[in-house]
């Protein structure tokens, strides 16, 4: 999100008043009427969906709770290994089921008691500001699909998994959620596009992407790797940089593959010093002055 707005299936309104996700032919449900069906129908609760009210139940099909027990479990395997711990600590303290989706307004409810924040439901692309604006308030804007069941270990857009083992996990644990609020107080902030786009390629290579050295291991604190099966097995194979907010905040990516570079804290506390605090300060002429340095004059 974050750019991550981006290869969300974009959703249009027809004519009819109906709503329809536009899927890309490499979609795994692209040829599937029932799936397709379903991504309208939830797409549509969401765009109906007004702040303030609870969020709408989505009624999952046994194929979706078995896709959802299927990446729980193997997950739940990968992050003993190579989750960071203020992440596993979030998982202890939320509790999410493991044998079947759980509802946005449900997970939210167990959130807000213990940091506050809570869901909001996406039908598709969220604008870049919308989504960070309302980090500040504490709020998540999540989807509700979960992936196509013939082939439950990989997306290619986040879905439920994504949103909720991914990102809820980590909005359980004190030390992440204040570093979603201070992003979201960045983006703000800053006024300028460019600016918002460098606060949100920091978020990307930080809390969706992130890893982190703890006792001697690399390990991943990113919402996008905690939630991909593929990537939680390769990140400690790619080439990996110490934390660099210039770098982060300049870098072109390709979000349809891999991310082939990340970026290593320290610890916690770098992230907090480094990040954090760039966040809860940042504005458009100090992001201005540190681009500046990259251009030849
Ligand atoms: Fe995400």
């Amino acid at each position: 999100m974050f750019e991550e707005a981006q290869y969300l299936a974009p959703v249009t309104r027809r004519a009819d008043g109906g709503v329809e996700v536009e899927l890309s032919r490499s979609h795994p449900g692209f040829a599937d009427d029932e799936y397709r069906e379903r991504r309208n129908h939830i797409a549509e609760l969401a765009l109906n969906h007004t702040r303030g009210d609870p969020i709408p139940e989505v009624e999952y099909t046994d194929e979706e709770h078995e896709v959802w027990r299927r990446v729980s479990r193997e997950l739940t395997v990968s992050h003993a290994q190579y989750a960071v711990a203020d992440y596993l600590e979030g998982t202890a303290r939320l509790g999410l089921p493991t044998d079947r989706i759980p509802q946005l307004e449900e997970v939210g409810s167990a959130l807000r008691p213990l940091t506050s924040f809570r869901y909001l439901p996406a039908a598709g692309l969220v604008p870049l500001r919308d989504f960070y604006g309302s980090l500040a308030d504490s709020y998540f804007h999540a989807t509700q699909y979960i992936r196509h069941h013939s082939v439950p270990l990989y997306t290619p857009e986040p879905d439920v998994v994504h949103e909720v083992i991914g990102h809820a996990n980590m909005l359980a644990a004190d030390r992440f959620a204040d570093l979603y609020r201070v992003a979201g107080e960045a983006a703000r902030r800053v006024e300028t596009r460019d600016a918002l786009e460098f606060v949100s390629k920091v978020f990307w290579f930080t809390l969706e992407f992130g890893v982190m050295r703890e006792d001697g291991a690399l390990k991943a604190y990113g919402a996008g790797i905690l939630s991909s099966y593929g990537e939680i097995r390769e990140f400690r194979t790619v080439d990996i940089r110490r934390l660099d907010l210039l770098a982060m905040g300049t870098m072109q990516y390709d979000i349809t593959h891999y991310q082939d570079i990340l970026y290593a804290a320290d610890s916690m506390t770098h992230l907090e010093d480094l990040v954090g605090t760039f966040w809860a300060t940042c504005t458009d002429d100090s992001i201005a002055a540190l681009t500046a340095t990259t251009k030849t004059p």
